[in-house]
């Protein structure tokens, strides 16, 4: 909480400085406004995005004045291809990977929640030729069911209310195959508006270097971490909900639809009520497309410029994982796993990682140690099987062990990513200063990092120690590290 607080605090600082460049931008474009249409009609990389021109205005007689009526002012194709929405494309235009991709090397870093994924993924964003994107799978939920960004809990996406497993049906495994398929082509002007704006960009800049320049001249033009919740606050949060709920059918079932037509932007046509909420919702993201397409080149650039990139998820199940491998002759994946008991203890104190089943107090530990073990175990038993058709494209590391030998462990990584890792002293600088804003010595630093992979020792109950560990047999039986217990 503190350090989201701090990340806040940085932004609006930030934003405060660019205040007076913002009110300069402001009048320019006002100033200049056919102009700045003319330039972006001249856009040649983005032949996907029909643009459309939206006015928001209130309805005088509107008793509610939190509906507002969409007056669609022009809509206009820039190219002939603008009908490949992103529905399109999944189930006809099969773009080939293989091309968009070419020569560069992909990788996926597969985690779960909890288990040290941000600092390790850290240790990569500080190299500069890693293009590294991190967490980009929570914009496939608010772009296919209109949720907050952030708040798709991936333990509601992986276990249902009941303790069921949940499977994500093919919808989502294609929406998350999508994106990540994009950005590693850096065909960023695919992705949807949601993933453009997301706040995790701006909130955790630190954590995706690459991206600076690109949220720098959004943010220039009057774009912060909040547009993209706001809009979902004010004209789709009654109907859809907040946070990921599967077992919630209006937001599955009715938000779901109404968000895939939504890629066809064919929300005009609709006239019921709750849909023109669903259209002024996206004439609230439209409204910020002009200025995301004049700054995407910057982030377009900088992806192009790296040879590697690196996309780190906590969502991602590992059937995703044979397509990229058949596909990227260059794909590798990373499998980061954690003592369960680790993972448990951080989930109680992080509660906001709790999903239905696991949220409350009752039996918590058992339901937290339930859903993360079943699901890591799964994976587990798939990469079993990857690791034999495609061997030396999966590294699997534990938490524990980088823990206890950071420096060995990051090593091992670089060099199966394919880069010498850069000097560790100041990589852990780099890290515990900016990026965790921990302002700690190396030393102390590498202390705490040894002391998370043991501290429930400390902290955790004999019987819930025992509890968990019944609940993650087959997961200790499976994952070979000398686990003292
Ligand atoms: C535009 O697309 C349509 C349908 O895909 C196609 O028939 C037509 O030839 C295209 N026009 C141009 C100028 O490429
Ligand atoms: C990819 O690598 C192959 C073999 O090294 C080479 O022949 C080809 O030109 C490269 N393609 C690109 C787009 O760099
Ligand atoms: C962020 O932008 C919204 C409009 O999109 C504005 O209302 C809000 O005040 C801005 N917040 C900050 C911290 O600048
Ligand atoms: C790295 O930091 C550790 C802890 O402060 C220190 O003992 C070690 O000598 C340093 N190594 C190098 C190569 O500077
Ligand atoms: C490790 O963490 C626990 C729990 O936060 C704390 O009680 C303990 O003092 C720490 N140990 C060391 C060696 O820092």
């Amino acid at each position: 909480m503190a350090r989201s607080f701090r990340h806040l605090v940085t932004v609006t600082g930030f934003l405060l400085v660019t205040s007076v460049y913002y009110i300069y931008i402001i009048v320019f474009i006002q100033a200049c406004k056919p102009a700045v249409r003319f330039q972006q009609a001249g856009f040649v990389d983005y032949p996907n995005w029909k643009y459309v021109s939206v006015r928001i205005k209130r309805h005088p007689e509107s008793s509610d004045p939190g509906t507002p009526q969409v007056v669609i002012l022009k809509r206009r194709k820039l190219a002939n291809r603008t009908t490949s929405s992103l529905l399109y494309k999944w189930n006809k235009l099969k773009v080939s990977p293989r091309n968009a991709i070419g020569n560069s090397t992909t990788i996926l870093l597969l985690a779960y929640q909890r288990t040290g994924s941000t600092l390790i993924g850290s240790f990569f964003n500080s190299y500069p030729d890693i293009f590294y994107v991190y967490e980009p799978l929570d914009s496939v939920y608010v772009a296919s069911y209109g949720i907050q960004p952030g708040w798709n809990v991936p333990s509601d996406i992986y276990t249902l209310p009941s303790g069921k497993e949940r499977i994500p049906p093919q919808n989502e495994l294609d929406a998350m195959r999508w994106i990540m398929e994009r950005i590693w082509s850096c065909d960023f002007a695919s992705l949807p508006l949601s993933t453009l704006m997301h706040p995790f960009w701006f909130r955790f800049l630190e954590h995706v270097a690459h991206f600076e320049p690109y949220i720098r001249c959004i943010s220039e033009r009057g774009m912060n971490l909040s547009s993209l919740p706001i809009c979902t606050k004010d004209h789709i949060e009654k109907t859809c909900g907040w946070r990921f709920n599967p077992s919630y059918r209006t937001q599955i079932e009715f938000c779901g639809s109404k968000m895939a037509r939504s890629f066809y932007h064919d929300y005009a046509a609709d006239s019921d009520d709750s849909a023109l909420n669903f259209a002024s919702y996206f004439a609230c993201l439209e409204s910020y497309r002009d200025t995301i397409a004049k700054c995407l080149p910057l982030l377009i650039e900088n992806c192009r410029k790296r040879p590697i990139r690196l996309i780190k998820a906590v969502r991602a199940p590992m059937s995703l994982v044979a397509g990229f491998l058949d596909q990227q002759p260059n794909f590798k994946l990373i499998h980061l796993l954690r003592d369960p008991l680790g993972v448990v203890l951080s989930r109680y104190v992080n509660m906001w990682s709790r999903g239905f089943y696991d949220f409350g107090e009752v039996d918590f530990y058992s339901r937290s140690a339930m859903s993360y073990c079943r699901r890591a175990y799964r994976d587990i038993m798939e990469r079993v099987q990857l690791e034999k058709r495609y061997p030396g494209r999966i590294l699997t590391l534990i938490f524990d062990q980088f823990a206890n030998d950071p420096e060995n462990v990051m090593k091992k990584a670089f060099q199966f990513v394919g880069v010498r890792m850069p000097a560790f002293n100041k990589t852990v600088e780099h890290v515990s200063e900016e990026m965790m804003k921990e302002h700690l010595r190396i030393d102390q630093f590498l202390a705490n990092l040894k002391n998370t992979s043991v501290k429930w020792h400390q902290t955790l109950p004999s019987f819930v120690i025992s509890q968990i560990k019944d609940r993650c047999k087959e997961f200790y039986k499976e994952v070979e590290f000398g686990w003292n217990y």
